[in-house]
């Protein structure tokens, strides 16, 4: 009985050291996970280091007192690779900055679950593909800048429901179909708008988004 025991207690420890060494932190090993799909030519990640109880001595991560991830600042970082959805975990993210780097693909659907964010910054990228209508669940935005990339189809109607939003940029894509006018809509400049397949505002009455998209 001890032997076996004992035995029991050698093989754990065996496997134990063989299993992967990640964050007890969930918040942690969503960042661990955006990582692995990051090329980093600076070496701007290299203090992400997932055997730490949580991301928060990360550089380029904020927590709040809680040791909730609150923001991520990657801007001017150089780097390229691609978003998964493993970015919609960090619940409590108030501050999304990947402005001018070389991330391409789809933006993930699963930003729309990040209902604290205030701040999206995905300008100067070489993302494709539309615009996600679940950022209509992102009721404390006010800060939306995603010019710069290679967006396409048309400005999700949802987003008109976001009353919080106070600058909108989605110059030099390649949106088309007309441009929104209701809600915080309303007040966006023209230059918001450049440099894209767009038609100009909307008409009155005219339910016309996906004309000649
Ligand atoms: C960052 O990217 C720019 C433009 O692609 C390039 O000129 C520069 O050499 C890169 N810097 C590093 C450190 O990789
Ligand atoms: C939108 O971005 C473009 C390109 O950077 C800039 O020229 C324009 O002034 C911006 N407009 C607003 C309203 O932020």
């Amino acid at each position: 009985m001890a032997s076996f025991s004992f035995f029991s207690f050698f093989l754990l420890s065996i496997l134990l050291s063989f299993s992967p060494v990640l964050c007890t932190n969930s918040e942690g090993n969503a960042l661990h996970v955006l990582r692995t799909k990051l090329f980093d030519p600076k070496n701007v990640l290299q203090s992400w280091d997932p055997t730490l109880v949580n991301p928060c001595t990360w550089f380029h991560v904020t927590c709040d007192s809680n040791n909730h991830v609150i923001r991520l600042d990657l801007g001017n970082s150089n780097i390229s690779g691609s978003l998964g959805s493993e970015l919609g975990e960090l619940k409590h993210l108030q501050y999304l900055e990947l402005y001018w780097n070389n991330i391409e693909g789809k933006i993930p659907k699963e930003l729309g679950n990040l209902k604290n964010l205030v701040s999206m910054d995905l300008y100067g990228n070489k993302f494709e593909g539309e615009i996600p209508k679940s950022f209509s669940k992102l009721k404390a935005l006010r800060f939306l800048r995603l010019n710069n990339n290679r967006l396409s189809g048309p400005i999700p109607r949802e987003l008109t429901t976001l009353s919080n939003l106070k600058v909108f940029n989605v110059s030099h894509n390649n949106l088309c179909g007309t441009i929104p006018v209701d809600g915080p809509f309303g007040s966006f400049p023209i230059d918001s708008f450049e440099d894209n397949r767009l038609n100009g505002p909307e008409l009155q009455g005219l339910a016309a988004y996906d004309f000649g998209c």
